[in-house]
């Protein structure tokens, strides 16, 4: 993809579609979402048991679906013991590959493991004459470019130079490009049956990356804390728990077509992130200190640093944090209140064993934000300053949406 923000890891709605979804996808919470449908689905998951998968069968068992899970039995195999399972890789090349999907039907099918094109294209071939629909998940990343506010689906897509790469590239350079030709895999094999959903970051309760969860966590320590750009920088995310309910309603209703799925409804602060972080803390000394992107970017935090979550809304990243979500809220997307995510989140971190709490996966190391706010109180008092911060760690894992 050719923005600077690589970090960050249709079909329209139709009249029918909107008839069966009701007054309510237009009007206050839905209601319904844990009540048990009529119309009970067999869902298979490709994967499952990462992040998003247990939000999503969580959600589905709620309304009564019934589902099975295709991945590895690698990653928290222990997870949904009454849960049909079956083994095999998304890689037909390797060991029994797809075979366990041989011979079997499904209503839908949700894709949450697909990266690479080859990959889709053979389970999405192999399952397109047993299914009624497929779900991709694919990514917001799969724009070319960030610098539209409020650029709806219709956005130019990323381009991979090699579409057969199967690497994410030194900077992760080419998740975007490849989760389009991922779309496109599935379009090419179930031609108006596919469900092709944008996320932004997906946050929560359990999310591995700790990219949202540092805020909370952060904010909780106490003490001088780095407050990136300014209150008013736009912040989109999506908690897991939304997004997974909604990807059942866009099964039981049918929805096809290309759906940016981020949030809140009306985008959020990093000020309001801020002021929720405070509320879920309590009592603390902590003291946020703003420090403009300006100084910022001169020192290695433009935001594709280890500063998570936040971009700068200027230039290349102008829209990165204002996609338009119009089209999947007329869907029926609904976000319970930041504030809630945000203390959500902080209770599942302090739950984790003190070993995992303390390797935080994202954010700035401690001694790394203490010489930027060092730097910038002598830049900020008129003292001037070196270009460069030190304390700057190893680059930590880029990953997009
Ligand atoms: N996190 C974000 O902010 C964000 C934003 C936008 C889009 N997304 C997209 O959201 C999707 C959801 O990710 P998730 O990790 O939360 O999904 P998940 O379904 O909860 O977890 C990934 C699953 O895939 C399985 N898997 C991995 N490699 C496999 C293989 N070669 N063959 C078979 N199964 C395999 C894993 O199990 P085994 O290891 O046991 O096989 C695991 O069950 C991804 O497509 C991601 O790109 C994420």
């Amino acid at each position: 993809m050719s923005t600077p923000r690589r970090k960050f890891l249709q079909y329209s709605l139709t009249a029918a579609s909107m008839l069966a979804l009701g007054p309510q996808a237009l009007a206050g919470p839905d209601k319904r979402s844990t009540t048990p449908t009529k119309r009970k689905l067999k869902i298979l998951v490709l994967g499952g048991t990462g992040f998003l998968g247990p939000a999503f069968v969580t959600a589905a068992q709620a309304r009564g679906h019934t589902l099975t899970l295709f991945n590895r039995g690698k990653t928290r195999p222990h997870l949904f013991p009454n849960v049909e399972k079956l083994q095999g890789d998304r890689d037909p090349k390797k060991g029994e590959g797809l075979k366990a999907l041989e011979g079997r039907r499904w209503d839908v099918v949700l894709d949450n493991s697909g990266y690479y094109p080859r990959m889709v294209k053979a389970s999405a071939e192999l399952l397109a004459p047993h299914v009624k629909q497929y779900v991709y998940i694919s990514s917001i990343s799969a724009y070319a470019n960030n610098d539209v506010p409020y650029e709806d689906e219709s956005g130019p897509t990323a381009k991979v130079a090699d579409p057969t790469v199967e690497t994410m590239g030194k900077n992760y350079e080419n998740f975007g490009g490849l989760k389009r030709l991922c779309e496109e895999a599935v379009e090419a094999a179930l031609p108006g049956l596919a469900s092709l959903i944008r996320p932004g970051y997906i946050v929560g309760p359990d999310d591995p990356t700790d990219r949202f969860t540092y805020w909370p966590v952060r904010y909780a320590r106490g003490g001088e804390m780095l407050a990136p750009g300014s209150p008013e920088d736009p912040l989109q995310i999506i908690d897991v728990r939304d997004l997974a309910e909604w990807l059942v309603k866009v099964m039981e209703n049918q929805l096809t077509g290309i759906y940016n799925a981020t949030g809140p409804e009306k985008p959020w602060t990093m000020g309001a992130l801020l002021a929720a972080c405070k509320a879920a803390a309590g009592k603390t000394d902590t003291k946020p200190v703003w420090v403009p992107s300006e100084f910022l970017a001169k020192n290695g935090e433009d935001g594709e640093g280890d500063i998570p979550i936040w971009a700068p809304p200027l230039d290349k990243n102008k829209g990165f944090h204002l996609r338009s979500i119009d089209k999947a809220v007329k869907a029926g997307l609904k976000f319970r209140p930041g504030a809630v995510t945000v203390k959500d989140t902080l209770a599942y971190f302090n739950g984790l064993p003190e070993e995992r709490r303390n390797k935080m996966r994202a954010g700035l190391a401690p001694e790394r934000e203490k010489a930027l706010l060092a730097l910038w109180a002598q830049e900020s008092q008129g003292g001037g300053g070196k270009p460069a911060a030190p304390g700057k760690p190893e680059a930590q894992e880029k990953k997009s949406p």
